[in-house]
């Protein structure tokens, strides 16, 4: 066995270095600038450095057609969630003709030019029940697409500036990155842990277990935008950073950031989860319990089951499977249905949204629940910043 290849076989280098990067530079002064929402400043990134790979740009119709009815690009490789640049009809028309454009981040610089492959007009409502499964309102990702004009501009881009990711900046590696440092290793399985919340026991747990039956470990929090609701990415990451130096060896972890925004699309995400980090080397990817899910919009196994609707070896990343799993008081450790005979009285299970509220009432969180390094950072992070 060796670290999986890039999903399509190549991995996509859209970064644009040296006197290139200059000259585009100086062109993009005079070309149509297109304002990027904070999904899409992220897309380019990881399009560009390879994580999206095979993407080379935001999608055009047919792959945007095919991946809504068929889960797949329209060359038949698994893709399962929509990566496209919606524009409103006024910018749609302006764009008639034009060849190339700027796109521009909140700042008003430009981080990549695009070419213009092709303008067309979709569907959100179809999108929202396709992709999310739900086109009510309170979904985040409805939300999103409210918000977003009719039109989606497709094509591919290159690269001119990478967004600055700040605090981040000093624990992002890219695929090629990560590829390299796990060959250096030696590792030839690495399981992937995406995860948008604060770490806590479920977590850890599965974390070890799945580590048990792999070379490395690829801790990728997402750092990308989430719902406002999410705990800050800056405070998961310092939980994480307290996590590595008290729990796993080193040697067989990496921390990392995902700069990815969330879609909060469940089963979908979860297969998209699971092609990024394939990107980035990855032979094994953890699903737990509503992977990349909101509110009670997905069943808790759905995500896993998805996985199993693609032929073995399509995906080329192998899932790793976890059920609910909870401290429980009369095994006195962590366990799940699977692992545990006691009854439901005796777990201590809480949500992510009865958490936010005890962090709020500055109460502690039970240690079988939170390392207590970890609930210090939360509940200072409460009181002091997140309201
Ligand atoms: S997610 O949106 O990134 O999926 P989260 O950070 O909560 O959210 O979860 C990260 C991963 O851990 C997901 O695969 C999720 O299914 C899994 N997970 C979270 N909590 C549990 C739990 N109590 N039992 C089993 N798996 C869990």
């Amino acid at each position: 066995m060796s670290l999986s290849r890039p999903h399509g076989g190549k991995l996509v280098n859209r970064v644009v270095e040296g006197a290139e990067r200059e000259r585009l530079l100086e062109q993009a002064r005079s070309l149509f600038a297109v304002p990027l929402h904070a999904r899409q400043f992220s897309d380019i990134e990881q399009i560009s450095v390879g994580a999206f790979s095979p993407l080379e740009g935001f999608m055009n119709q047919r792959d945007y057609a095919s991946v809504l009815a068929n889960q797949r690009l329209a060359n038949g490789l698994p893709w399962t969630i929509p990566v496209t640049l919606p524009i409103t009809e006024e910018r749609a028309k302006t764009l008639r003709g034009v060849e190339r454009v700027a796109l521009s981040g909140e700042d008003g610089q430009v981080y990549a030019l695009l070419d213009v492959e092709e303008v067309f007009r979709y569907d959100r409502e179809a999108e929202a029940r396709q992709v999310l499964l739900t086109t009510e309102e309170k979904h985040p990702g409805v939300t999103y697409l409210k918000s977003a004009g009719d039109y989606c501009l497709a094509g591919p881009i290159h690269l001119l500036r990478r967004p600055d990711r700040g605090q981040f900046a000093n624990y992002l590696l890219d695929p090629k990155e990560t590829r390299f440092l796990f060959e250096h290793r030696g590792w030839r399985t690495v399981v992937a842990f995406q995860t948008r919340n604060p770490v806590h026991r479920a977590h850890e747990y599965i974390l070890k277990c799945a580590l048990e039956t792999v070379d490395g470990l690829l801790l990728h929090p997402l750092v990308g935008a989430t719902r406002d609701e999410d705990v800050p990415a800056e405070v998961r990451l310092r939980c994480y950073l307290a996590l590595m130096q008290t729990a796993y060896p080193a040697s067989r972890t990496v921390l990392s950031v995902y700069p990815a925004a969330m879609r909060y699309a469940g089963p979908r995400e979860a297969i998209f989860h699971a092609i990024a980090r394939k990107n980035y080397g990855c032979t094994h990817f953890i699903v737990g319990r509503d992977h990349a899910g909101v509110g009670n919009y997905y069943g808790t196994y759905d995500a896993q089951r998805k996985f199993f609707e693609f032929e073995p070896g399509e995906l080329g990343i192998t899932p790793i499977c976890f059920d609910h799993t909870f401290y429980c008081r009369k095994c006195g450790e962590m366990a799940s249905e699977k692992t545990c005979r006691h009854s439901p009285e005796d777990r201590l299970i809480l949500s992510g949204t009865r958490v936010r509220e005890m962090l709020r009432q500055g109460l502690d969180l039970p240690r079988e629940f939170t390392r207590p390094e970890v609930a210090a950072i939360l509940r200072e992070a409460y009181q002091t910043q997140v309201q």
